[in-house]
């Protein structure tokens, strides 16, 4: 979806500069000695404006958190809600990923979520999908054996394409549902923004959690 501009962004950003994690590269292998504790680590990508992974950190202050999210004027609004809930196990990398590697060591993670991610809706764009199987076998390196990768989307043709691209990378579902608010696992389910945005509508919300 186009954000509105918003005006002298780099500028809004600077204020927020202790949330975020300029070079990410330089941590990889190191992210416990960033935090300075030995909690387990969750990855989100495509953080959006931060309802979720803010609600998460603030639940569960026994773990630490990392966002990423490559559109300027929405960390923005991330960054806000992080300041304003004065949580200090959240912090955020501001860049469009391609490959997650270059910033995780092997197993360093405890989770990953992905939610409502980009559809990319062309048959030619889909290595881009963030559910490509190439790039969930880089999520499960950076996952722990036991950890978990969780997957929510709107988008019914996106979830069914996924479902492929898990088989495809010979990972296993854990839990699923196609009609998460109406499942066992409702919940314990924290919404993200576009989630409200699209439930409001009624539309079904397909949930999938997997491992390596
Ligand atoms: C459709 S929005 C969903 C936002 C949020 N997760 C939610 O559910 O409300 C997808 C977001 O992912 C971000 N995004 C897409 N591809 C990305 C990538 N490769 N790296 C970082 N962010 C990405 C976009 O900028 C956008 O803000």
């Amino acid at each position: 979806m186009r954000q509105r501009k918003i005006k002298d962004i780099e500028e809004k950003l600077e204020h927020f500069t202790q949330y975020m994690v300029e070079v990410p590269e330089e941590q990889k292998g190191k992210w416990k000695e960033f935090f300075g504790n030995d909690h387990p680590i969750y990855l989100e990508i495509g953080c959006g404006k931060g309802q979720f992974i803010t609600e998460h950190a603030r639940r569960n202050p026994d773990c630490n958190y990392i966002a990423i999210e490559g559109q300027d004027s929405v960390i923005w609004r991330a960054l806000q809600k992080v300041e304003r809930m004065e949580l200090t196990n959240l912090c955020f990398i501001k860049k469009y990923i391609d490959d997650i590697r270059d910033f995780f060591d092997d197993g360093e993670l405890e989770g990953l979520y992905l939610n409502f991610s980009d559809p990319w809706p062309k048959e030619r764009h889909a290595k881009r999908r963030l559910t490509y199987h190439k790039k969930l076998r880089q999520y499960a390196q950076i996952v722990k054996a036991d950890g978990h990768i969780e997957f929510k989307t709107d988008n019914d043709g996106l979830f069914e394409f996924t479902l492929e691209q898990i088989a495809e990378a010979e990972m296993t579902i854990l839990e699923m549902s196609r009609d998460l608010h109406n499942s066992p696992y409702a919940e314990k389910n924290i919404p993200t923004e576009y989630e409200d945005k699209f439930s409001q509508k009624g539309k079904n919300i397909n949930y999938v959690s997997m491992k390596a």
